[in-house]
């Protein structure tokens, strides 16, 4: 174990008191807000920084759009971070700042940290469920809640022109895991000190929705249940936040890949910010499948986007423990099959 997930996603923004409120108004809890610079934080104690985008303390710019600038890494001790610094300063410029932070880029220009963090333990309790003629339930009502309460932070996604070669710098050098592998859209990989399906997903550049750059797209939040992701989109709804986007997936929606519930809010810092339940936990027993992008993506929606509408959907799964289905997609010139290619242009 080394990597257990993101200690601090820092944003680069063009309103910071707007991006301010809505963080506040999502859940998280505030640990300093000045004219210009915003921290919260959630109960793992993984945080949100929030700077204007021509901060000079932030590096430079990855994409043109507003969104995560620099992802902080959280390291378990300080042995594991010595030798992930060790290696990665052989063949690139790293820089090590007084709070200890490594900087440093992926081979795809990313900017990334690494830091030493000491992650909180998160305790959850969800509501037992209740199905005909198994009552785990009796007598007894489900929680009440005054609005959703992010726990951890879950995942983050970027575009990708080459998800393949993105991918490649994460396993090889920061020992992430391939999980699954959505053909043609992406692939999900695992920081080899969390349990969530995916700590990061890099989605092609020629996905109908996606930008033609890379940069960011989301950034995903652990709730207890679906009564948490409903309150928290139903108050962001209230607050005047929208679900909108066309990266959206409709609503209150369950993926097929990771089995996760989900509902994603328009950030005005950039991409979205997603309450996420219910996710798979996988470790090093896993097994990594390669997936028709369509049928992975979406078990239901509540309003299915068009792009994701099939009437001959592929269902064909295949087991992929090598990642052998990548090949075909890499490269900068990878390009989604079919009518998702064709709904792009
Ligand atoms: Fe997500």
């Amino acid at each position: 174990m080394a990597i257990i997930g993101v200690e601090n996603a820092i944003f680069g923004v063009d309103d910071v008191k707007l991006c301010t409120k809505f963080w506040d108004d999502f859940g998280l809890v505030p640990v300093s807000i000045t004219d210009t610079e915003s921290v919260f934080e959630v109960a793992s104690g993984s945080k949100v920084t929030v700077m204007h985008r021509d901060d000079p303390r932030l590096p430079a710019a990855y994409a043109h759009a507003q969104g995560i600038r620099e992802t902080i890494w959280g390291v378990d001790t300080q042995e594991s971070f010595d030798k992930l610094i060790a290696d990665l300063s052989s063949d690139r410029e790293l820089t090590i700042d007084e709070s200890g932070t490594a900087h440093f880029c992926a081979d795809d220009g990313m900017p990334l940290g690494l830091r030493l963090w000491h992650k909180r333990e998160v305790v959850s309790c969800p509501d037992p469920v209740n199905a005909p003629g198994n009552i785990q339930r009796l007598n007894q009502h489900r929680k009440w809640r005054m609005r959703a309460i992010p726990k951890t932070i879950n995942h983050v996604v970027f575009f990708s022109k080459d998800y393949v070669s993105s991918f490649d710098f994460f396993r090889d050098r920061l020992g992430f895991r391939l999980t699954d592998h959505s053909k043609g859209v992406g692939v999900f990989a695992r920081a080899d000190g969390t349990y969530e399906h995916h700590s990061i997903f890099w989605v092609n550049t020629a996905l109908p929705v996606a930008p033609d750059e890379p940069g960011f797209m989301h950034i995903a939040f652990g709730v207890e249940d679906i009564d948490e992701i409903m309150l928290g989109a139903n108050l962001m709804t209230e607050k005047g936040w929208e679900n909108t986007s066309p990266n959206t997936s409709g609503g209150l929606s369950r993926h097929r890949i990771t089995s996760a519930l989900y509902y994603y809010v328009e950030n005005p810092g950039g991409g979205e910010a997603e309450y996420h339940a219910d996710t798979d936990y996988l470790d090093d027993n896993w097994i990594p499948r390669a997936w028709d992008w369509k049928f992975g993506s979406l078990l239901w929606a509540h309003s299915v986007p068009a792009f994701f509408q099939s009437d001959n959907p592929n269902m064909e799964m295949i087991l992929d423990p090598d990642g052998a289905s990548l090949e075909e997609f890499r490269g900068d010139k990878a390009q989604l099959v079919g009518a998702a290619q064709a709904a792009k242009q």
